[in-house]
């Protein structure tokens, strides 16, 4: 007998990436969920139901079992810290830096004091830091990060980079990487072992490597 699995989508970028790869591997959600306002979507697969959560939020829906499987990028699953969730798979899709950043010689600019570091990465900016052997204060923002240099209410930032046009339009130098980002397939560990054979069925849909059938 086939279990039901859900699949807990990231909205925003993601989701707008992720949906190519659920139409290339057939799967049809019952309304375009990036232009709907429902959350759970029904989709022409048997058994297979989307959600459609906040980026940040997938995680926690997949750890808690609320999803089976979920799609969720690598700076989320480091600050979520990610050792309650399997990871069988990169999907290549939103890929960016996650990265220091501020205005030429900022890194420097501290001296004596503590670096201000604005973020809404908190636990990976005190891991990365910390790991330097670097003191730092970190002041926790939820956006917008490339204004907190400008108007001097930290000296840097840690935030994602893609293009660098953020960065170059407000004056600011990338400095060092902390991890190349991705989206990535998280899997439930108690999903995993009940719904094994849905869950590598799914995963093997979402896999560019797999042989054509
Ligand atoms: P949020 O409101 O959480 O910022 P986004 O849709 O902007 O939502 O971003 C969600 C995810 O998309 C991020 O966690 C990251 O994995 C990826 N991402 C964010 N910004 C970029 C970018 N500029 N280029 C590529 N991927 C990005
Ligand atoms: C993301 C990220 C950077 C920007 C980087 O912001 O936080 O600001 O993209 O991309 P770039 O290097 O191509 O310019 P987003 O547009 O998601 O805005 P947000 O603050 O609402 O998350
Ligand atoms: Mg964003």
């Amino acid at each position: 007998m086939s279990r039901d699995v859900t699949l807990a989508l990231s909205k925003g970028r993601i989701l707008e990436a992720t949906l190519p790869l659920l139409a290339a591997a057939g799967i049809e959600p019952e309304v375009d969920p990036g232009a709907s306002r429902k959350l759970v979507f029904e989709t022409n697969r048997p058994g297979l139901r989307l959600l459609v959560i906040r980026a940040s939020d997938v995680p926690t829906f997949v750890a808690y079992g609320a999803a089976d499987i979920g799609i969720s990028g690598k700076d989320v699953l480091i600050e979520h810290g990610g050792a309650d969730l399997y990871e069988p798979l990169d999907l290549g899709i939103a890929c960016c830096k996650l990265m220091t950043a501020g205005l030429p010689g900022a890194m420097d600019a501290a001296g004596h004091r503590p670096l201000r570091v604005a973020t809404k990465y908190v636990e990976t900016t005190r891991a990365y830091f910390s790991r330097l052997g670097r003191q730092v204060e970190i002041i926790k923002l939820y956006g917008s990060m490339e204004l907190a240099p400008l108007v001097g209410l930290a000296d840097v930032i840690v935030d994602l980079v893609d293009t660098g046009n953020t960065l170059r339009a407000n004056g600011l130098e990338p400095f060092e990487v902390i991890e190349d980002i991705s989206a990535r397939l998280v899997v439930n560990k108690a999903a995993q072992k009940m719904k094994h054979a849905e869950i590598g069925e799914l995963i093997d849909l979402f896999d560019p490597a797999r042989e054509a059938s």
